[in-house]
């Protein structure tokens, strides 16, 4: 039975049954605790936790899971996978322990013509928690297992939960006996490879806290209503009706493996163990790969994206090592699609993208590979000899930081080669980097080396922040701090830190920059150079207090100036019409990075692979401009965070947001982020926005920078007079200027063309002068000169021995000088009577070199060479007559 039958009849016979069908969630729902879904229960946790009430009784689903703990046990033998799926049946205070039971043994036993599986009811073997009398009297009363076919388990086998606080229970679960050669008799508790676990049925009744039941700790209470959560393997259920051996031969697998032999030309399953790991560690990674690009996820360093880069660069190297020599990732994608889509057919629509993403990332990552491969290889070498068993720290950040080898990457491959890593060491060097990309943000920042100074004003005194609706506030100094201690008092002159109250001075976060402002009271006058937050809630201000005594206690006013809070602001929503502008022209996946705005300027950094076209940033542009002219009006609201989601509300993957969040929208669905910084009322009061560009900030991230405002006008005016002074001074009309570039570009370049020649040309000419003033030294006819100044070394050789040729088969010698930027360039040339009477010419340079301080050397018949001293050229000059003279004697 196909795989998409298995499912298709799972949710057949629950919605027979009365459950809802409902669909897959995302792999990536949100949940905190969680990297990716790992079981059909996590989209309902709300409603078995009694937080929100069910839409319906009973639900029914197949969950698409992924779980990445183990992903270099992959393949080394057929049992682990990163991707299955899971088909569930939940009730939410509805049928318990005996429906549970029931509505699974009749799917599972009924015969397939009448819809079910068909298992043998004989070969099928359950256990039950070890206090769960109840669940084995079902299974025995009122289904009919025999006791022999029921076994009891404690908590480590039998209680389920997330293993994090929440909801769990005691659990039976459901095994198919696969016959003696699959291992021996006895049940589940004596082999897990014969007996299969085929569905897990939890009854799910408690709350757990921190510690989990499965370890013997009592659960922390009891849920509203007792539940039902169970959990079938699809894939597990498909080997068995396939009768294959195991999941890598299923009908939805294989077919990957199979599209591995052809690129390769290796086979799988003829004895080779490494070759069998690498095909499954492809197949695997494959189908799963597909599925997180498909839900969104990109290539990146850390969480989710990691865990992607990791499979697609595990990939990329199996199918090297198979002997793979092209890239491999179109073909491996399309073979995942085309099995996969029926059942998820995001996977065909979407195709384009998700073969673009895999192979960019197999792309970058080739672009090293082999370097890196080597370097690695070296290292290894390195170790060995020396007798070591340890890869350095350096060594692994190498390869991580210029070859884009994941760590993990180079822990599985030191491992293959019989040596490990030093990850303290990586993760230091890891670590300084990090501080070293931040050394540059931090310069400008206080340091705050010493937290525990601020620990009691930030337990007590958190800041009210009042500068969404004021720009002047009333406060109250809190708190002095003086090179990393509290001080009660500070003069003029000094640069302090300072902590208010209230502040109506925007503190740097969301990649906005800090309001500017100043701190006054009669008498005082402080200059607000910086903002910054201390633990989200504490505004702590950077000051110079140019007037004045400040004491903590007093009476102060805060205020913002004006003009640079509208610039801020301006660039702010700029960066929001931006990040929307991009996602309308390249689509969902140009995923925010990062982002910095302040006055006048904006940039935003975004997850894509390749540059943009000069087309797609001027249609970004494009939008970006037609937005602020729509006039939307900029609304924020508070909600909570499941609520602002629903609504499609971006928020930045990583950042830990509270559960009530603050929204602003602009043009409705056009633009709506979460953030805290502050914005113009209306999108028209951002003014023009000009993109500058945009280029690479690291592998995947693009960056694109925009002025806004008058900073954007000034921009286009600089621009619209340079381009009118250029066309002044070319005499045309200003659209007229890149044509007539391009027309005395071309016209430069032949007249260069035709001034080499007449210069080549007339250098020659002199050739004939040249040779006709051969003097005799010996019985040689000799031309030692100075050329004309400028000639290069080239046309030297080629005047050198264009005069040769002139002086025939006789014995003759030429040398030939010029001085060009203060060099000297110098040729000798010699006849073949010359060379007859053992006047060589590499021999000759050695003669006069050192008078213009000249290095240079050849073969008999013609040496070259330059020297440095323009001065020396007439003693060189008669140097080598006499050096002539003797040998010819
Ligand atoms: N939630 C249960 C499991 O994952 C069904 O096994």
């Amino acid at each position: 039975m196909q795989t998409h039958e298995i499912r298709r009849r799972f949710l057949d016979h629950f919605v027979k049954a009365g459950h809802v069908e409902v669909p897959s969630a995302s792999l990536i729902l949100d949940d905190p605790n969680l990297l990716f879904v790992n079981a059909g229960m996590v989209q309902f946790k709300p409603y078995f936790l009694g937080q929100q009430t069910p839409p319906y009784p009973t639900a029914t689903s197949v969950q698409k899971c992924v779980r990445t703990g183990d992903i270099e046990e992959v393949g080394k033998t057929t049992r682990h996978n990163t991707f299955f799926q899971m088909a569930g049946n939940f009730s939410f205070g509805d049928y318990f322990k005996e429906g549970a039971i029931q509505h699974a043994w009749k799917l599972i036993t009924a015969p397939q013509e009448a819809g079910g599986y068909g298992f043998d009811p004989e070969r099928i073997w359950v256990t039950v928690y070890e206090d769960d009398p109840e669940a084995a009297e079902i299974w025995e009363r009122i289904v009919g297992v025999p006791k022999e076919r029921i076994q009891y388990r404690d908590g480590k086998d039998n209680y389920w939960d997330m293993g994090v606080p929440g909801p769990g229970g005691p659990c039976s679960e459901i095994y198919f006996d696969r016959g003696p050669e699959y291992g021996k008799e006895g049940g589940p508790v004596a082999d897990e490879d014969r007996y299969l676990e085929i569905w897990n049925l939890v009854f799910m009744q408690d709350e757990r806290g921190e510690l989990s039941p499965k370890e013997g700790h009592p659960p922390i209470g009891e849920l509203p209503k007792k539940n039902i959560d169970t959990g079938m393997g699809v894939e597990r259920v498909a080997l068995l009706l396939q009768g294959v051996d195991n999941v890598y031969e299923t009908d939805l697998v294989r077919p990957v493996i199979t599209k591995a032999e052809e690129l390769t030309g290796r086979t799988y399953h003829v004895g080779v163990h490494e070759d069998d790991v690498r095909f499954r560690v492809i197949a695997d990674h494959a189908r799963t790969a597909a599925m997180l690009i498909a839900d969104g996820v990109n290539p990146g360093n850390d969480g989710r994206g990691y865990v992607l880069r990791r499979l697609l660069r595990r990939i990329v190297r199996a199918a090297r090592l198979l002997g793979a020599t092209r890239p491999v990732m179109p073909d491996f994608m399309k073979v995942v699609s085309d099995t996969m889509a029926p059942s998820y057919p995001e996977l065909a629509t979407d195709f384009a993208r998700i073969e673009r993403v895999a192979s960019g990332e197999e792309a970058a990552f080739l672009r090293t590979l082999d370097t890196g491969s080597r370097l690695f290889e070296t290292a290894v070498g390195d170790v060995k000899a020396q007798g070591g068993t340890v890869l350095s720290g350096s060594e692994a950040f190498t390869l991580h930081d210029t070859y884009g080898f994941p760590i993990d990457l180079t822990l599985e491959m030191a491992s293959e080669a019989g040596l490990t890593v030093d990850e303290a060491g990586f993760r230091t060097l890891m670590a300084e980097q990090r501080d070293r990309a931040k050394a540059d943000a931090a310069a400008r920042k206080q340091a705050h080396a010493d937290e525990g100074v601020y620990r009691d004003l930030l337990d007590r005194w958190p800041t009210e922040f009042t500068g969404y609706n004021e720009l002047n506030s009333e406060a109250k100094v809190l708190g002095l701090i003086a090179a990393g201690a509290r001080v009660p008092t500070a003069g003029a002159g000094e640069e302090i830190e300072l902590v208010l109250d209230r502040s109506p001075l925007y503190a740097e976060s969301g990649g906005q920059l800090a309001d500017r402002g100043r701190i006054t009271a009669p008498g005082l006058r402080l200059r607000v150079n910086d903002v910054q937050k201390i633990g989200k809630r504490l505004w702590v201000h950077k000051v110079t207090v140019e007037e004045g005594e400040v004491t903590e206690g007093a009476e102060v006013l805060a205020q913002v100036d004006a003009d640079w809070r509208r610039g801020a602001t301006q660039g702010h929503s700029g960066t929001h019409l931006v990040h929307a502008a991009l996602r309308q022209v390249l689509g969902p996946n140009a995923v925010q990075a990062g982002s910095l705005n302040k006055p006048g300027y904006l940039r935003f950094d975004f997850s894509w692979q390749g540059g943009l076209s000069e087309a797609a940033r001027q249609e970004i542009e494009e939008v970006t401009n037609q937005a602020v002219l729509a006039d939307y009006p900029v609304n924020t609201f508070i909600t909570d965070l499941p609520k602002a989601r629903a609504m499609g509300a971006l928020a930045l993957f990583g950042e830990n947001y509270g559960d009530r969040v603050r929204v602003v929208e602009m043009g409705g669905p056009f633009s709506m982020e979460l953030c805290a910084g502050t914005h113009v009322a209306s999108s028209s009061h951002v003014g023009p926005v000009t993109i500058l560009g945009e280029g690479s900030v690291g592998s995947g991230v693009r960056r694109v920078e925009a002025y806004v405002g008058m900073d954007s006008y000034r921009h286009l005016a600089r621009e619209r007079a340079l381009l009118a002074g250029v066309a002044t001074a070319l005499r045309v009309a200003p659209d007229e200027v890149p044509a007539r570039v391009e027309a005395l570009v071309d016209r430069l370049k032949t007249a260069e063309k035709e001034l080499e020649k007449h210069r080549a040309a007339a250098i020659l000419a002199s050739a004939g002068t040249l040779a006709a003033a051969a003097e005799r030294v010996g019985g040689l006819l000799v031309v030692a000169q100075n050329a004309p100044a400028g000639v290069s070394p080239g046309d030297l050789r080629t005047l050198a021995a264009d005069v040769r040729g002139r002086l025939g088969p006789q014995p003759g010698v030429v040398a030939l000088f010029s001085v060009a930027d203060g060099k000297v360039p110098f040729v000798v040339a010699t006849t073949q009577g010359a060379r007859d009477l053992g006047v060589r010419a590499g021999d000759l340079v050695r003669e006069f070199a050192s008078h213009i301080n000249g290095r240079g050397g050849g073969k008999p018949d013609m040496a070259q060479g330059s020297g440095s001293e323009p001065g020396g050229i007439d003693q060189a000059i008669a140097h080598l007559r006499a050096a002539i003279a003797a040998r010819a004697s």
